[in-house]
């Protein structure tokens, strides 16, 4: 597959150009750089702007580092090993609602639209992302001792894109863009939706 992927209706170059590369340099991350990332997220919609994302992360070579190293299962791992930073990526499921702790139905949701801000602003800047959930979600509950209205959502992976011949063999042949399902199988007009 080559790296050049193509739109159907014209968009900004970066919807394109951001992909989830596996092959990445190890090499650190400043906080500066990082948190730029987190601000970028900082600024996503949620309902009532009750904002659910948390973000707890680990730089590579850290203390917590090999701790958050076996969040991701094996396969994960392989790969991940070499990332700049791994942030674990959670929601608060309840929000407050006259003095009252309730369910926030659209907590995924809005975690969602966080994610992808840090993705775009990292592809802004030069750098990658690659989400997972191929990950121990139990053991990243334990550890970070959360409370049960916090949900794991997913551990992303961020760094800089490294050579190939980095990734164990099996990975190098998948390491390029992917394509996307036309519009016409994702976007319906009026009463015209097809499963
Ligand atoms: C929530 C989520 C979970 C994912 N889990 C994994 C994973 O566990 N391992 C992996 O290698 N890639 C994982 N991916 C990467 C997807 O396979 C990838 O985003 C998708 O194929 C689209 O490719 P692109 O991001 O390169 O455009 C995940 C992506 C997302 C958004």
């Amino acid at each position: 597959m080559s790296e050049a992927r193509s739109a159907q209706y014209p968009v900004d170059a970066q919807f394109v150009e951001r992909w989830s590369p596996r092959s990445l340099t190890g090499e650190a991350i400043d906080d500066q750089t990082l948190f730029s990332l987190f601000e970028a997220a900082r600024w996503a919609p949620s309902a009532f702007n009750v904002q659910p994302w948390r973000f707890s992360y680990a730089k590579q070579g850290s203390d917590s580092w090999d701790t958050y190293l076996e969040f991701l299962n094996d396969f994960n791992r392989s790969w991940a090993k070499n990332a700049s930073a791994l942030v674990v990526v959670l929601s608060k499921t309840t929000s407050l609602s006259a003095e009252q702790e309730v369910e926030n139905p659209s907590h995924s949701f809005d975690t969602g639209a966080a994610w992808a801000s840090i993705a775009l602003q990292a592809q802004l800047s030069g750098w990658v992302t690659h989400g997972m959930t191929g990950i121990h979600k139990e053991k990243i509950r334990e550890v970070l001792a959360l409370p049960g209205n916090y949900a794991v959502e997913a551990v992303v992976a961020i760094g800089k894109r490294g050579d190939k011949s980095v990734l164990p063999e099996g990975l190098q042949a998948k390491e390029s863009p992917n394509e996307r399902r036309p519009l016409e199988e994702t976007v319906f007009e009026g009463l015209g939706f097809k499963a």
